[in-house]
């Protein structure tokens, strides 16, 4: 693959202009979204972005870089043109991912919240918080940021049990079920955590079904919103199935301020920031791609399988 010519665009594109120092043998274009036109498609040979733009259209594209670790926004409602490369960013995700939902866990197994209303009472009232290595948490997706979040839980004792597309054992996890089969292992479940990306095959799969399987589990959802039927989880916590949710996407960002979720009980919401991407993971993620290419290297953990979806 032969890359000359390269659009950089998106909320990133002026961070991203130090690519053109590192790599001053490629000819690079950084624009905001709204400047890239449906002729800078015809002339760039990669495309570089958290998302296409209004005016994408493959052109003269080899190959597209995401910015980001989800690449749906690419792929949903569009052919994609076969032999055009599709790679995304790795980066620390699984870290940043990890320590928000232990953010989450922890401050709920230590009652802080209780203990914060008890203060701001002048109350005194002793309770035990369990230990992290009592918890049993089902994490769904056992890519790069499942593996991660597991690890981490598991270095503090949680059993983790995983949920895959295939089903596949694996040894990060205690033991690994299909989604088909994902029911079975949520009755027991003191957290539930969904890393999915979104695909056909995971849109909306978290819904009053497999919510009613749940008993009591706190819902951490910080793979892609409309995995989620969100009328589906405000119902599922006023039943008791969830406990609590903390929610870092959604079907529609920003939440809308009509959105229900807003003022549910015993949910959280945080503005999608559970793993935002560094500018230097952004250049580093982008430049290694490109090298491997410029290798010829063909197997590329960060390549897309087009006909998965991730
Ligand atoms: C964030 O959601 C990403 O896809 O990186």
């Amino acid at each position: 693959m032969d890359i000359r010519k390269i659009i950089v665009t998106g909320r990133m594109y002026k961070d991203l202009e130090t690519l053109s120092t590192l790599d001053s043998t490629r000819e690079y274009l950084f624009l905001p979204e709204e400047e890239v036109s449906s002729s800078h498609y015809d002339w760039a040979d990669a495309y570089v972005a958290f998302k296409p733009t209004a005016s994408f259209h493959f052109g003269k594209l080899q190959w597209v870089h995401a910015l980001g670790a989800g690449v749906d926004a690419f792929l949903n409602n569009r052919e994609w043109k076969q032999d055009v490369l599709l790679t995304r960013t790795i980066g620390s995700f699984g870290q940043k991912i990890a320590e928000y939902c232990l953010s989450y866990i922890l401050s709920d197994v230590q009652d802080q919240d209780r203990f914060g209303q008890l203060q701001a009472n002048r109350e005194w009232q002793p309770s035990k918080p369990k230990l992290m290595s009592e918890l049993k948490i089902v994490v769904f997706g056992t890519g790069t940021i499942g593996r991660e979040v597991t690890r981490i839980l598991g270095s503090l004792g949680v059993t983790v049990c995983g949920i895959s597309r295939s089903g596949e054992p694996n040894a990060h996890f205690h033991s690994v079920l299909p989604i088909a089969e994902a029911a079975s292992m949520l009755p027991h479940a003191d957290w539930v955590i969904n890393t999915l990306p979104l695909t056909e095959a995971t849109e909306l799969l978290f819904d009053s079904h497999l919510f009613s399987y749940m008993s009591g589990a706190g819902f951490i959802n910080v793979g892609r919103g409309a995995s989620v039927n969100e009328e589906a989880l405000v119902e599922a916590i006023t039943r008791g199935q969830v406990r609590k949710a903390v929610l870092d996407v959604f079907r529609e960002e920003p939440l809308p301020a009509a959105s229900p979720l807003w003022t549910a009980s015993n949910v959280i919401i945080t503005p999608h920031i559970s793993a935002v991407t560094g500018v230097d993971e952004a250049v580093d993620g982008f430049l290694t791609v490109l090298n491997y290419l410029e290798r010829g290297e063909e197997q590329l953990s960060q390549a897309v399988n087009i006909s998965r979806g991730y």
